[in-house]
């Protein structure tokens, strides 16, 4: 057994230690918000916060979390979406199939969290391992400095 603190709430697992997080999150505790892509860590679709910075929860197991708080994108701003970088997303239309968002977003979350007012290359850093089939980045890019307060 094993307790995990996700969107501030205990979820007691019964799982082995070396289970991705991600599978634990949509599986077990019921958030599919977080999605599985690559499942080898270099697309970001899984992305999470632990303790407030950014993690990939596919090459997490539930045992590297250890007393971690954890947030999805369901817990970003509770049941309303309307966290600041979520209203910009709507405000420029981001998604297109939106596969990837949820993981956009939470990965833009950990940067406006650590550099409020972000320069053009540190956008492009924080999000450079991200990816969208789609093809929606400059869109990502300008609701990331709506959200920042710097228009697009
Ligand atoms: S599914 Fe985790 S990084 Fe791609
Ligand atoms: S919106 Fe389709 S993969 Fe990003």
């Amino acid at each position: 057994m094993l307790d995990l603190r996700v969107n501030d709430a205990m979820h007691r697992i019964d799982a082995p230690p070396e289970m991705p997080l991600l599978w634990a999150l949509r599986d077990l505790i019921g958030l599919r918000g977080t999605k599985f892509a690559c499942g080898i860590g270099a697309c970001g679709a899984c992305t999470i916060l632990l303790d407030g910075e950014a993690a990939r929860a596919c090459i997490t197991t539930i045992a590297d979390v250890g007393g971690k708080a954890i947030r999805t994108i369901e817990g970003l701003s509770g049941s309303r979406g309307d966290h600041p970088l979520q209203r910009a997303w709507k405000q420029v239309n981001a998604p297109q199939c939106g596969y990837c968002q949820p993981g956009q977003i939470m990965q833009a979350a950990a940067l406006l969290a650590q550099t409020p007012k972000p320069t053009d290359r540190q956008i492009n850093d924080a999000m450079a391992g991200n990816i969208c089939r789609c093809g929606a980045y400059q869109r990502i890019k300008a609701a990331i400095k709506i959200a920042a307060g710097e228009g697009i």
